[in-house]
């Protein structure tokens, strides 16, 4: 799950892009919005649709929803007035109206009804551009169909089949016949096998989302070829294998997510091509090694989000220098050594979470200047030294700052009137204060900690001088 603020990000885009999509020849027969052209509505008033078109809208809803009896309350659909939920038509060429856009899934849009399956007849309107499946198959399992030959090919813009729990088998590779997508979402499915490299030939596509399904097999190369990508999510699936270094050629990416699969291997160095990177997720993975290679040119990032790798490595201190992060997340992965100096440079920063890792050393007195910093996890580390925080800072984190599971951290006395709040003892050698107590009986485990610790960045370095 990734925080708001991402979600934030993706949503704005998103819009932006669905209202390019539609210009103004769009009507609604809703009129919820209220913002149509008397003119063109007239005009409108005096069309009709091709029936072959207005037969296939009508069997596509007979066998989806059964809120009404289409085709006696509303035989002439895309009227002006008609008040057909979900349902968009538009005027073309031909001088007739047409399907632009279907919505299914939660009211106002029609329901599905609960044997509803996939209804590959919606291929056959020509002219829709935006097809919309939310929450819609839940009961019968049903599977995407698209026939070998459609009529929506060069028509449709924007397909989204997302949350629905009966929705299973593969991505068929025929998804590539769709060539005008821009945005394809089928997010929180339980789609099964391989992401099929023929999703490559769709190179129109800016948005591709298949996150929260139970995809398996690599990222295929070939994604490569998709240029104008802004967005590529494929989170919480079971990918294997490394990132494609194919990936650097997605040159204007701003969204990143590979987040919890079972991707392995290095971080391609080639990922420093994707200088418009805002936000990079590949939490929850197995990677391990060196990224610094790549990072410095990710000038744009600002959500660094990578905990629960095994990397077993220093923090780059490389990340100071991408002065618009706004969060890093590197918690649970085996980080050793120092907290860089220089993530005292990142003004901007409001998250900051290194939690169970490794790291010793002082906590950098830098970090006392972050004046955005609202979320600071350090706890389960083996830092030590003076907490270099002032009044001012501890007060402003409170119960967001995290320092527990670090026994050789202590508080000086003008800070110690916070200190119950953290679980820290007092600094100096008062060997009758009772803070000394809770530090002596942690001291063994630590020790033991260190020696474990030590031992496996041993056997890593040893791996590492091995094979570079
Ligand atoms: C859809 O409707 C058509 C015509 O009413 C029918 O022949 C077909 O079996 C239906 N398909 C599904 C999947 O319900
Ligand atoms: C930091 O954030 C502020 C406010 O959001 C923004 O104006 C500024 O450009 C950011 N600084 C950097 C280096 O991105
Ligand atoms: C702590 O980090 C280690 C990796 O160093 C990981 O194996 C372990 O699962 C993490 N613990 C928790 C509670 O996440
Ligand atoms: C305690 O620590 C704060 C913050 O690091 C510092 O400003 C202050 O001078 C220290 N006070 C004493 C008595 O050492
Ligand atoms: C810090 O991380 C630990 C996990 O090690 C978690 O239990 C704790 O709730 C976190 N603290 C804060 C303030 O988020
Ligand atoms: C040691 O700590 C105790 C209890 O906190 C306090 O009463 C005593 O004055 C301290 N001794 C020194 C030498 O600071």
């Amino acid at each position: 799950m990734f925080p708001p603020p991402a979600l934030f990000f993706l949503g704005t885009s998103t819009l932006l892009l669905l209202s390019l999509s539609f210009p103004l020849t769009t009507c609604s027969s809703t009129h919820e919005n209220g913002n149509h052209n008397p003119a063109q509505d007239l005009q409108a008033m005096n069309m009709n649709m091709a029936p072959a078109e207005r037969e296939t809208l009508f069997i596509v809803m007979e066998n989806m929803s059964s809120d009404r009896k289409w085709r006696v309350t509303n035989p002439n659909p895309c009227k002006p007035g008609a008040s057909w939920p979900g349902l968009e038509c538009k005027v073309a060429s031909d001088n007739r109206l047409h399907v632009s856009r279907l919505d299914f899934g939660i009211p106002p849009n029609p329901v599905c009804k609960p044997t509803a399956t996939f209804p590959a007849q919606v291929f056959e309107l020509p002219f829709l551009q935006s097809l919309f499946f939310f929450n819609c198959f839940t009961h019968a399992k049903t599977t995407i169909s698209i026939p070998p030959v459609i009529r929506t090919g060069t028509s449709l813009q924007q397909l989204s089949l997302r949350s629905n729990p009966s929705l299973v088998g593969p991505i068929p590779p025929q998804i590539s016949l769709l060539k005008s997508l821009e945005i394809l979402t089928l997010s929180q499915n339980r789609l099964r096998g391989r992401i099929p490299p023929e999703i490559s030939r769709l190179t129109s596509l800016i948005h591709l989302d298949l996150s929260f399904n139970f995809l398996t097999g690599p990222i295929p190369k070939q994604l490569g070829s998709l240029r104008s990508l802004v967005g590529l999510d494929l989170s919480y699936n079971a990918l294997t294998g490394p990132i494609p270094e194919s990936i650097g050629l997605m040159g204007i990416l701003q969204k990143l997510d590979l987040s919890s699969n079972l991707l392995s291997g290095p971080i391609p160095n080639t990922l420093e091509n994707l200088n418009a990177l805002v936000f990079l997720a590949l939490s929850s993975n197995r990677f391990s090694g060196y990224l610094a290679g790549a990072l410095p040119k990710l000038q744009n990032l600002q959500y660094f989000i990578m905990d629960d790798n095994p990397m077993f490595m220093p923090l780059p201190p490389e990340l100071g220098k991408l002065v618009k992060l706004q969060e890093i997340r590197l918690a649970n992965s085996g980080y050793f050594g120092v907290i860089p100096a220089s993530f005292s440079q990142l003004m901007n920063l409001t998250t900051l979470s290194l939690e169970n890792n490794s790291l010793t050393g002082e906590i950098p007195p830098g970090l006392n200047s972050l004046s955005r910093i609202y979320h600071l996890n350090l706890s389960r580390n083996m830092l030590v030294g003076e907490v270099p925080f002032d009044s001012g800072f501890l007060r402003r984190l409170g119960r967001n700052l995290d320092l527990n599971g670090n026994p050789g951290l202590c508080l000086n006395s003008s800070q110690a009137l916070e200190s119950a709040k953290f679980g820290i003892g007092l600094c100096g050698n008062n060997r009758t204060g009772s803070v000394l107590h809770p530090l002596k009986r942690s001291l063994a485990p630590s020790l033991f900690c260190n020696l474990a610790n030590l031992a496996i960045s041993l056997s890593v370095w040893s791996f590492y001088l091995t094979y570079l």
